[in-house]
C-alpha cells in the first residue's frame, strides 16, 4: 500500500483541557480554546504492508517499544478497523517540537498521525472524522487538526467530541515565545495529572464553571483583537488550571523555580508598560503571549535570563496538511 505523509503543528490551549468525562474515548469535561503554532510540528509518515509481523515506530530514529508506541497501536487499530484491513503499519515520526516539555508534542504527533494514518490505508476522511481519530490518541491532538483558533466542543460520545475552527486565518499580529526551561520529560503526565484532579480536587467543580466563562469571555475578544483582556484571560485560566495540580491529593506541580522567575518576568514587563501574558501547559516551560511589535524588547529581555537558545518564537500556524516528499530532519 501507498506511503502517506503528513505534517501538523502544536496548538497552545488558551482555555486549557483538564479532564475526562470518558478515559477510554478521550471525551473531556469541558471545551477548551487553542492557538495552533507554526513553528512546532511533527511529520509522520506510514505505510500498511501486509509483509509486516508487527507495528514499527520509529520517532525522531529511535524505534519505539511496544510498550511506548502503545497508544499509537490504538490509533492504528482504529484506523484498520474503519479501513477493513489487518495490515501492520510502518510509521516514522520527525518532531520538530522539545518532546514532552509542555510544548504539547503529543498534539501535532496524534494529529499528524490520524492524517497520515487514514490516507494510507485508503480513508478519505474529513476533518471532523480525523479531529476524532487524533482525539483518540491524545485530546489535546483534536485541536491541531486545524490551524489559528480552534476549539474543542466537549460534546458528549465519540461522534459529538471534535474541534472547530474558531477563526483559522488570523490577521492579528500576535506571538508566543516558549521558553524552553527545562527539555526533559515531565515526571506527571497530563493524563495522569488531569484524572487526578478530577478524582481528588475539591476545586474541579469551579474549574467547569471557570472553563464556561473564560470560553464565553475569549471568544469575542479574540473576534475584536482586544489584546489585554484575551491575555487577562489565558492567564488566569491556566493559573486555575494549576490550581487543580495543588489541590489535588497527593498534591503535586508542572512548575520549576524557572518557572516562577519567568512568571515574575512577565509582571515586570508588564509593569514597565509591555502587555504580555503567560500561559504552562503539563511542564515547567513558560509560553508568552505577545503583540509581534513587543518581540524584540520581550525576547532581549528573556535572552538575558535564561540565554538565547532557550527563547523560541512563534506565530499562528496552520492545520494539518499532507506532504509530498519524503521526511527530512
Ligand atoms: C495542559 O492532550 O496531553 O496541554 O488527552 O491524556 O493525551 P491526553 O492529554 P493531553 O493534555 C493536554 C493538557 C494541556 C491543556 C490543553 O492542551 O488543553
Amino acid at each position: 500500500m501507498p506511503t502517506s505523509i503528513a505534517r501538523a503543528h502544536t496548538n497552545i490551549a488558551l482555555v486549557k483541557y483538564w479532564g475526562k468525562a470518558d478515559t477510554d474515548l478521550i471525551i473531556p469535561q469541558t471545551s477548551s480554546l487553542s492557538l495552533t503554532l507554526d513553528q512546532f510540528y511533527t511529520d509522520t509518515a506510514v505505510t500498511f504492508d501486509e509483509r509486516l509481523t508487527a507495528d514499527q515506530v520509529v520517532v525522531n530514529h529511535h524505534p519505539l517499544s511496544p510498550a511506548a508506541s502503545r497508544k499509537v497501536r490504538h490509533v492504528l487499530d482504529l484506523v484498520r478497523h474503519q479501513a477493513q484491513t489487518t495490515a501492520f503499519a510502518q510509521v516514522t515520526s520527525q518532531n520538530h517540537v522539545p518532546t514532552a516539555a509542555g510544548l504539547a508534542s503529543s498534539a501535532s504527533a496524534f494529529a499528524a498521525l490520524a492524517a497520515a494514518a487514514s490516507r494510507a490505508a485508503g480513508l478519505t476522511l474529513d476533518r471532523t472524522a480525523l479531529s476524532r481519530l487524533a482525539r483518540r490518541g491524545s485530546g489535546s491532538a483534536t485541536r491541531s487538526i486545524f490551524g489559528g483558533f480552534v476549539e474543542w466542543q466537549a460534546g458528549h460520545d465519540d461522534a459529538t467530541s471534535y474541534a472547530v475552527p474558531f477563526q483559522e486565518y488570523v490577521t492579528w499580529p500576535i506571538a508566543m515565545v516558549a521558553l524552553v526551561l527545562d527539555p526533559h520529560r515531565k515526571k506527571v503526565s497530563s493524563r495522569q495529572g488531569m484524572q487526578a484532579s478530577v478524582t481528588t480536587s475539591p476545586y474541579y467543580p469551579a474549574w467547569r464553571q471557570v472553563v464556561a466563562q473564560d470560553l464565553a469571555a475569549i471568544k469575542p475578544a479574540i473576534l475584536a483583537q482586544d489584546f489585554p483582556t484575551v491575555g487577562t484571560i489565558l492567564e488566569s485560566n491556566a493559573m486555575r488550571m494549576h490550581a487543580l495540580t495543588l489541590s489535588a491529593q497527593p498534591a503535586y506541580s508542572y512548575f520549576n523555580g524557572d518557572s516562577l522567575a519567568a512568571m515574575q518576568t512577565v509582571r515586570d514587563l508588564r509593569a514597565a508598560g509591555t502587555a504580555c501574558y503567560y500561559t504552562l501547559d503539563a511542564g515547567p516551560n513558560v509560553k508568552v503571549f505577545c503583540q509581534a511589535a513587543d518581540l524584540p524588547t520581550i525576547t532581549q529581555r528573556f535572552s538575558a535570563q535564561f540565554g538565547a537558545d532557550r527563547v523560541l518564537v512563534a506565530h499562528p500556524g496552520p492545520g494539518v496538511q499532507w506532504l509530498s516528499e519524503p521526511l527530512t530532519d
